[in-house]
C-alpha cells in the first residue's frame, strides 16, 4: 500500500490526534527549554519537502518552512506561478514527478479533489495545507492553543481531556470550520456553530462531522442555529474566521450584508451567556468585519498564541507522517 496522507481530521483516529497534538506541545516545550532531541533536529536530514501552494499564505508557507528548517530539511517553495500544474501539466504528471525527487509535498489548493489527486498518484505522504473542504494543520495548532488555555480535566490516551468545554463558531460554515468540528467531536467538545440562512453546513459535510462519532466514548456535539446568541450561551471559546475566503472574492458584497449581526464583540459574548472566562480564537488573517479590536487585541484572545502554535503543529505532522510514515 501507498504512503499514508494527511487530508483531513477525519483521516486520523482520536489516538492519533491526541498524539500529534502531545507531540506538538512536547516538541515546542524541547525547543524552547532545551537542546531539541537530535531525532527532531535530524528527522529530515537531506530530505526536501515541496511545498506547492496555488494560494496565498502567510502561517501556513512560514510555519511549514521552517518546520523543515527545524528538522534539517529543505523545504522547496513552488508557488503557483513557479511551476507547470494546472496551467501546463495535469495533477496525475505532477504528482508522479515530484513525488519522485521529494520526500514529502504539502500543497494547499481549491477543490479538496485537487489535493486528495495529488496524494492519490504520490509515492510520498502529502500534507493538505489547505482545500475548499478542511484545513488539519490548523486543527492541530487550535487543540494545542485550546489544550494550552485549558488544562485538562482527565487524562488518557485517546483524548485530551477536554470532555465538557463548549465551542461557539460564529460565521461562515468554511474549510477551518469542518476540520475544528470534527477535531472537536473526536475530542469530546461540544461545537455550536452560528451561520445565517444560506452558509450553514453542506448536509455531506454535516454528515462526515457527526460520524467522527464512531467509537468515541463520550463525542462531542455539533449543533447549528441562525442565532449567533443562541450558539454562545455557556461557550468556553468563541471562534470565527472571515466571511469571504479565498476564491469568494467576488461574493464580498453580497457576505457582508448577509452577516451583519454575526460580527463577535464583548456586547454579544454578554447577550449570549459566554462563560466568565471566555476565550477568543481565530486561524487568521483577520478582517475587522468579523471581530471588534476589543476582543481581537484583548487579553481573552488566543490568537498569536494559536498563530505560533502553527508551527509546533507543522513539526509535528511532519514528524508522524514523514519521519514516522504515518505511525502515528
Ligand atoms: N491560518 C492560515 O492558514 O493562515 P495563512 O493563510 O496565512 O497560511
Ligand atoms: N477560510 C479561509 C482560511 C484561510 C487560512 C480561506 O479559505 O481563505
Amino acid at each position: 500500500s501507498g504512503p499514508r496522507h494527511l487530508m483531513s481530521i477525519a483521516d486520523v483516529s482520536p489516538a492519533e490526534f491526541t498524539s500529534l497534538v502531545r507531540n506538538a506541545a512536547a516538541r515546542k516545550t524541547a525547543v524552547k527549554s532545551t537542546q531539541p532531541p537530535l531525532s527532531l533536529t535530524t528527522g529530515l536530514a537531506n530530505k526536501t519537502v515541496a511545498m506547492m501552494f496555488s494560494k496565498r499564505s502567510t502561517r501556513t508557507r512560514v510555519s511549514t518552512e521552517a518546520a523543515v528548517t527545524l528538522m534539517g530539511g529543505n523545504p522547496m517553495f513552488l508557488g503557483k506561478d513557479d511551476i507547470q500544474l494546472g496551467v501546463n501539466e495535469s495533477l496525475y504528471d505532477t504528482s508522479v514527478v515530484i513525488s519522485s525527487m521529494t520526500s514529502c509535498m504539502v500543497a494547499r489548493v481549491g477543490p479538496h479533489s485537487d489535493v486528495a489527486n495529488l496524494a492519490k498518484h504520490s509515492s510520498v505522504p502529502v500534507i493538505n495545507a489547505l482545500s475548499d473542504d478542511f484545513h488539519p494543520l490548523q486543527t492541530i495548532a487550535d487543540f494545542l492553543t485550546i489544550h494550552e488555555a485549558f488544562p485538562a480535566s482527565q487524562s488518557g490516551t485517546s483524548s485530551l481531556g477536554l470532555e465538557g468545554l463548549k465551542v461557539a463558531w460564529i460565521g461562515d460554515s468554511n474549510n477551518v470550520l469542518f476540520d475544528l468540528a470534527i477535531g472537536c467531536v473526536k475530542m469530546g467538545v461540544d461545537i455550536s456553530v452560528a451561520s445565517p440562512n444560506g452558509y450553514g453546513i453542506p448536509q455531506s459535510m454535516k454528515d462526515l462531522i457527526n460520524s467522527a462519532a464512531q467509537g468515541v466514548s463520550s463525542p462531542g456535539k455539533l449543533l447549528e442555529t441562525n442565532v449567533p446568541e443562541e450558539a454562545i450561551k455557556n461557550a468556553d471559546i468563541l471562534v470565527t474566521d472571515t466571511w469571504i475566503s479565498m476564491g469568494q472574492e467576488s461574493e464580498k458584497k453580497k457576505r457582508l450584508e448577509a452577516f451583519a449581526g454575526y460580527q463577535i464583540t464583548n456586547e454579544l459574548a454578554k447577550r449570549g451567556g459566554a462563560k466568565e472566562g471566555w476565550k477568543f480564537m481565530h486561524c487568521l488573517p483577520r478582517h475587522p468585519e468579523e471581530v471588534a479590536d476589543e476582543v481581537f487585541y484583548s487579553p481573552r484572545s488566543l490568537v498569536f498564541p494559536e498563530a505560533e502554535n502553527r508551527l509546533w503543529a507543522a513539526v509535528s505532522a511532519l514528524e508522524g507522517f514523514v519521519v514516522n510514515k504515518g505511525r502515528l
